[in-house]
This record gives structure tokens, C-alpha cells and sequence, in this order.
């Protein structure tokens, strides 16, 4: 191996409007439909989430992702122009053209980097550091920019209960560097898969070059998120327990080896049942899903930030990514700080 890859800078950023559990209690109200504060609590572990103003240039996607951005080169010791290569993991870009990561270059000032966006839902971030990585360690790119962010209330139905209440909007980013091969502080490992076959239980029909929208289809709100909740919730405890066994395997870990899962965060139950079947420790487990909601690409990076800033995630520490979406993707990744 020529090089290894290390991340040495996080950010993370949120829109300014919190929206409670009660607020959707009000607004679901208005369409004659019920839930409770403790309905959603208990079911999911989500208490509040933020939600961009689409009126707000500084809550674009693009945006967002550019503060979590600055934030990440500045705990680096970067700037825009050292990075050689632009990753901007997210299911509600800007625009269909350009991409959000060239909204991103443009207003970042990072006129060295290519630039791209790629879609693996919410396992996007870890699809996203695993391409750096691999760029990284073949020689070909110095310094990644890595970019996790959504605006998933723009493709949420907000007169569905089972899907509204889950998700929230936000960006998180990482700055990935060069490392000496030898070095113990980079990625250890990351396995990537998706199965393409169970699109059905997590999509958003219309709007693509499949189904353009229609006045009808508007009607039909097919513009918009379509889930069956309990498929999801089975298929994401299976892959979350079995990627992450297979990180471990792959360097030759046990639980005790590991100081922090950062799992995606969807809902609460889904990472309890799974540390439940791994047998980890609650304590091991990094958490932002109750004040965020599920970002979907924005959750590991957000999360793995706000640990960082809060002095949790200590240097030598071991750090376990894994992350599941609509596709569906998933993956695992290992990394030491
Ligand atoms: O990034 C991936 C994104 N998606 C996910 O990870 C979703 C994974 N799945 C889940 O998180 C859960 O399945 C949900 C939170 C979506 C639903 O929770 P659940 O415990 O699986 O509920 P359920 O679908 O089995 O529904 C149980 C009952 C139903 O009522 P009936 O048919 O028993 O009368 C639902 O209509 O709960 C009802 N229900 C609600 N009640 C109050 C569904 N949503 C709500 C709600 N408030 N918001």
C-alpha cells in the first residue's frame, strides 16, 4: 500500500428552525391525522428535528454542506484549496444540474478539487469516505473533502405519520488526508454492499426520468417518500448486525477492541436491537437521532463530529461506521483516530 488515509477534520451544520415533536403533532392535526409526542418518543427516540427554509440561501443543501465544510478544513489546518477531490454523498441535492457538490466547490472556493455527488441514501457518507480512501491510498488525491448532507423534508410526506416524523435535515463533513502507511491513526477497513432487488421498501417514485411529474402526480404526491416502515426496520437490523461483525472480523477485533459505534441513525429501537445482538454496550454507542431526527447521509458525519468536539473521541480511539439506506445500500467502516 502506498499511502493510508486518516481524517483530520469534522463539521457539522443544522438549519436554525426546531421543529418538536408536539409541532408535528399540531401540524399532522391539521390534515385530520393523530399522533402523540409519546407515540414518537417511545417508537423511534426522536424528540425534535431542524428543517430548512427552502426561502434561505444559507439552508440550501449546498449550504449547509459548505458550513460543515469550513468547519472541517478549519479543525484540519486546511484550506478550500488543498483539496484535490470533492465527494457530496446526498438523495436532495440542490439541483438535478449541477450537482450539489459543484454548488458546494463554487461557493467554498475550492478551485483545485473535482467534483461530484453520489447517491447511496443514507449509507452515503461511508460510500463517500470509502472512495477517498481508495483515492487516497492509490496515490492519486492528497486531501478528500467528504460530504454527507440532506434536506429530506423537501421528499417528505407530511400527511403520512409512519414517515414524517422521522426525518430532519442537516450536513456533516469530513476532511480525509495522505497518512504514512505504517501510521495506527487512519481506515482501517470498509465493506461496502447494496441489494438492488428491495428498492420497493424505501423510494420516492416520481420526479426522476422514470415518472416525470404531473399536476396529477402532484396530487398523488408521488414526488415524495414512500416506506414500509417495518420492512426497513427488519432488513436494517440484519445488515447493521452482520456488517458490523464483518468489521470486526476483518481486523481480527472484538467488542472490546472497539471504543465508539456510530451507527445510522434511524430510529432508536433499530441500533438498540442491534447492539442488543452484537452484545455492545450502550455506552459505546454515539447518538444524535433524539435532537435531529434522521438525516439520512448527515447522520454518521454529524454525529462523529459532535463526539469529536466534545472531547469523547480521543486520539487511538477505534471507531466503527455502519450505516444501512434506501436501495438498498449498506456498509461498515473501521477507522482509528
Ligand atoms: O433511513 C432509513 C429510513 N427509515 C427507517 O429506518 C424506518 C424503519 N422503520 C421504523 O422506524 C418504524 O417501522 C416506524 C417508526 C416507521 C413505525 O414504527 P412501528 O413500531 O414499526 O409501527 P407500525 O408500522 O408497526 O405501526 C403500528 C401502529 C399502526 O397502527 P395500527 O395499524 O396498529 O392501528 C400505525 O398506523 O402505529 C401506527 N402509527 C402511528 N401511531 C401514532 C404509525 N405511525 C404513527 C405515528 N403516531 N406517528
Amino acid at each position: 500500500m502506498a499511502y493510508a488515509a486518516r481524517i483530520t477534520g469534522t463539521g457539522s451544520a443544522f438549519p436554525e428552525r426546531v421543529v418538536t415533536n408536539e409541532d408535528i403533532v399540531t401540524q399532522l392535526a391539521g390534515f385530520g391525522v393523530e399522533t402523540t409526542d409519546q407515540w414518537i418518543q417511545e417508537r423511534t427516540g426522536i424528540r425534535e428535528r431542524r428543517i430548512a427554509d427552502e426561502n434561505n440561501p444559507a439552508e440550501y443543501n449546498s449550504a449547509l454542506g459548505t458550513a460543515a465544510a469550513r468547519k472541517a478544513l478549519d479543525m484540519a489546518g486546511k484550506t478550500p484549496a488543498d483539496i484535490d477531490q470533492i465527494i457530496y454523498a446526498t438523495c436532495t441535492p440542490d439541483t438535478k444540474l449541477p450537482s450539489s457538490a459543484c454548488w458546494l466547490q463554487q461557493e467554498l472556493g475550492a478551485a483545485n478539487a473535482w467534483a461530484t455527488d453520489i447517491n447511496a441514501a443514507c449509507s452515503g457518507f461511508v460510500y463517500g469516505v470509502t472512495i477517498a480512501d481508495q483515492f487516497i491510498r492509490s496515490g492519486q488525491t492528497k486531501t478528500a473533502l467528504v460530504v454527507g448532507a440532506e434536506v429530506l423534508t423537501s421528499i417528505n410526506n407530511w400527511e403520512d405519520r409512519s414517515v414524517c416524523i422521522l426525518f430532519g435535515d442537516g450536513a456533516g463533513a469530513a476532511i480525509i488526508e495522505q497518512e504514512d502507511p505504517d501510521s495506527t491513526h487512519r481506515i482501517l477497513s470498509s465493506h461496502l454492499k447494496s441489494d438492488g432487488s428491495l428498492w420497493e421498501i424505501l423510494h420516492v417514485p416520481g420526479g426522476g426520468s422514470r415518472m416525470g411529474m404531473t399536476p396529477q402526480r402532484l396530487i398523488e404526491k408521488l414526488h415524495l417518500v414512500q416506506m414500509n416502515g417495518k420492512e426497513v426496520f427488519k432488513a436494517a437490523v440484519r445488515t447493521l448486525t452482520d456488517f458490523a461483525a464483518l468489521a470486526l472480523e476483518a481486523n481480527s477485533m472484538s467488542l472490546d477492541d472497539l471504543d465508539w459505534f456510530i451507527p445510522h441513525q434511524a430510529n432508536y429501537r433499530i441500533i438498540e436491537a442491534v447492539a442488543k445482538r452484537l452484545s455492545l454496550p450502550v455506552e459505546k454507542i454515539i447518538i444524535n437521532l433524539d435532537r435531529f431526527g434522521n438525516t439520512s447521509s448527515a447522520t454518521v458525519p454529524t454525529a462523529l463530529d459532535e463526539a469529536v468536539r466534545a472531547g469523547k473521541i480521543k486520539s487511538g480511539h477505534t471507531i466503527l461506521f455502519d450505516v444501512f439506506g434506501a436501495g438498498l445500500t449498506y456498509g461498515s467502516l473501521m477507522l482509528r483516530w
